[in-house]
């Protein structure tokens, strides 16, 4: 049994088969980690030491290995949920549906169709979400507190509370919330629900002041909001332990060899990106195309280190994406390559140490998304840059509401401004980028993952 409980669909942990047969696991990182971690008394600590309980859903083959034998590490609960369902749940409604909503993704003339195949999966969206909640009622403790996350599992928290009034729940959002208008394109009665299951949660958490607004300003929420209160908690990162992280011999080793790729004497643009439609990355390459172009005088001296690495491809519209960032990248390359530059390098592998060696040698970091919840990157790269960089952020991310004052804001959309704000930072002089960086890493750091936790935790054992 246990005091504190976290559920969300992607756990702290995943496993793989070996192929002599046994199994290997990787952590994963990320502010709910070092959050529950601190909890327990530092990372790698025996969570069951504070009687804490991460609930997740078994991932791959691998993890469902794990479960048929025994069960995860200690401290992680996996639900072997059928395929079918898991698939219908999370391609289908949470990646495909939830995830579009929010970040307002539809190709309006043609998306979103709410037929009776959406009908099924709802369901498969219930069933799994149920699971969840059974799970955790089985395994708290009388008066418990439950962190349920995302919008995997919004419908949790109102079916967990009637199966087990006396827990005391959190909800917390990742991603933005939609705007009611665009929110109400979703079927009433799943809207309702969706309302509903959120609001069975005791705290109802966002990264930004916008996305809460927004959930508020649902006239489907001002009617059936009771005892929930709505707070912000905006993630940042840990500067210290990311420093510490960033400063490992790979990652000099990996520097180095990056600088040599990227030439030493040239300027680098950083970006660092999941495969992801809200990211932006083809208006981002746009705009790189127009500096190069607008500005020529930069064709030689700057190069564009993108790191795209692929994700949710399940889902052909993201494997669609995925090929047409390549495409253009490529096709930016043999516009204006020369022998000895190549102006855009693109990696797709998710590789935390690159992405350090990237974030070291940025002078520039882009972070252009359509829409998102909060954006990490946009608060790591500032931290972690050896000479300072200029960071150019859409007004559309959760971050800019804390780094607005340091960072060159774009309309995400605007690729001739994109493009002129990369001028700008490119262009700045160097002291007023230190300066910029400095304020932009203390702004960065003010909400570390551990303290986000324990604010959230404090708040729901009022
Ligand atoms: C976003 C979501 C997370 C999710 C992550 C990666 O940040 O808010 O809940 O885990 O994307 O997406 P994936 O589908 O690979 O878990």
């Amino acid at each position: 049994m246990a005091s504190v409980l976290v559920a969300s669909n992607r756990g702290p942990v995943s496993y793989t088969v070996r192929e002599d047969g046994s199994l290997a696991a990787r952590r994963g990182g990320g502010g709910l980690v070092s959050g529950l971690s601190a909890l327990s008394g530092g990372s790698g600590g025996d969570s069951r030491a504070v009687d804490s309980l991460w609930v997740c859903a078994a991932l791959g083959d691998g993890d469902r290995e794990a479960v048929r034998r025994g069960g995860a590490e200690p401290g992680v609960r996996m639900l072997d949920i059928d395929p079918d369902v898991y698939d219908d749940a999370y391609n289908g409604i949470a990646n495909s549906v939830l995830w579009f909503l929010h970040h307002h993704l539809y190709d309006i003339p043609r998306e979103p169709v709410f037929d009776a195949a959406f009908r099924r999966r709802w369901a498969a969206y219930r069933a799994y979400n149920r699971a969840f909640a059974e799970a955790l009622a089985e395994a708290a403790d009388e008066g418990a507190a439950v962190l349920v996350q995302d919008y995997h599992l919004a419908l949790v928290p109102g079916q967990l509370r009637a199966l087990r009034p006396d827990l005391r729940i959190g909800h917390f959002t990742h991603t933005p919330w939609a705007a009611p208008e665009y929110l109400r394109m979703l079927p009433e009665d799943a809207h309702e629900e969706l309302v509903e299951g959120l609001l069975g949660a005791d705290e109802v958490g966002f990264h930004t002041r916008a996305w809460a607004a927004a959930f508020l300003a649902d006239p489907l929420v001002e009617r059936t909001i009771g005892e929930t209160r709505v707070r912000v908690h905006p993630l940042g990162v840990d500067g210290d332990e990311l420093r510490a992280l960033a400063h490992r011999p790979e990652v000099d080793a990996r520097l180095a060899r990056l600088r040599e790729e990227a030439g030493a004497d040239r300027k680098t643009i950083v970006r660092v990106d999941r495969t992801e439609l809200s990211k932006n990355i083809l208006r981002g390459l746009l705009a790189y195309r127009e500096l190069l172009t607008a500005h020529p005088e930069w064709r030689g001296r700057v190069v564009h280190l993108a790191s795209a690495y692929p994700s949710r491809q399940d889902l052909e519209v993201y494997r669609a994406y995925t090929a047409a960032v390549a495409e253009l990248a490529d096709r930016i390359n043999e516009e204006f390559g020369t022998p000895d530059w190549r102006p855009v390098l693109v990696s797709v592998e998710d590789d935390f140490t690159r992405s350090l060696a990237a974030y070291r040698l940025a002078d520039v970091a882009l972070v252009n998304p359509v829409r998102d919840g909060m954006n990490l990157v946009a608060k790591e790269i500032p931290v972690v840059s050896d000479e300072g960089c200029a960071l150019v952020l859409s007004t559309e991310a959760g971050a800019y509401e804390e780094l607005r004052a340091d960072a060159l804001a774009v309309n995400p959309y605007d690729v001739t401004a994109t493009a002129e704000a990369l001028h700008e930072a490119l262009s700045m002089p160097a002291a007023e980028r230190a300066d910029r960086t400095k304020h932009l890493a203390d702004a960065a750091t003010n909400h570390p993952p551990q303290r986000w936790f324990r604010a959230q935790l404090d708040a729901l054992r009022g």
